[in-house]
């Protein structure tokens, strides 16, 4: 399986649930000579203790299961709160999803060292299974309250270093220029193109 419909042209599946990543690799990876395919069926996340644990352990199995014909990619991603040890990290979804945004302004209530870090691992499986890793980061801190309307997740709580805005401030090319996961498209982009 090479990736190459028959026409010429590559397919990339992209396999991820969430709508906001979507339009951000949709937007990223718009110019290049890789058709991107959605994928959106949910896949079994692995539990693990890093980000890149989760999302090569995560690709590794959906390439046996061989429902997902390689080359594929899928990312995991999470924000690491310094005074907080690094939490939500690996678990940002599900604390997204239970605690939201109030929540970890309502940890973070009194503590003065906001600095934190979002993190971005895709994991590319090429054809013949390999399964290579692509990282990125974005320095930042979490504001005192949420701010924005853009962008998903934890958007409207953290600020990129050097700027005074939320990523939820953001347009989705000004987000991608600074974030984790821009730059770590930014390597896919230069690893599809040896592809
Ligand atoms: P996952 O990679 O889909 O498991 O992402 C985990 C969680 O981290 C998401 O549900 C979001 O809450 C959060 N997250 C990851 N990337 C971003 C981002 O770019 N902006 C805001 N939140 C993010």
């Amino acid at each position: 399986m090479s990736g190459d419909k028959g026409d010429g042209e590559r397919v990339l599946r992209l396999v991820t649930s969430n709508e906001g990543k979507a339009m951000e690799y949709a937007a990223a990876l718009a110019g290049i000579s890789w058709k991107v395919e959605r994928v959106a069926g949910p896949y079994e996340e692995i539990q693990a203790d890093t980000l890149e644990e989760v999302a090569g352990a995560s690709a590794r199995q959906l390439f046996a299961e061989g429902s997902v014909p390689p080359p594929f990619v899928l990312e995991d991603a999470g924000l690491f709160i310094d005074a907080l040890e690094g939490f939500p990290g690996v678990y940002s979804a599900y604390v997204f999803q239970t605690i939201g945004h109030q929540g970890i302004l309502r940890l973070m209530e009194g503590i003065r060292d906001r600095d934190a870090s979002f993190e971005s691992r895709i994991a590319l499986c090429v054809p013949g299974g390999d399964v290579e890793l692509l990282s990125g980061s974005c320095s930042g801190t979490i504001p005192q309250a949420m701010r924005g309307s853009g962008g998903f997740g934890f958007d409207p709580v953290f600020i990129p270093e050097g700027d005074y805005r939320t990523f939820a401030e953001m347009s989705i090319e000004e987000k991608e220029e600074r974030s984790h996961r821009g730059r770590a498209m930014a390597a896919l982009r230069e690893r599809l193109a040896r592809l």
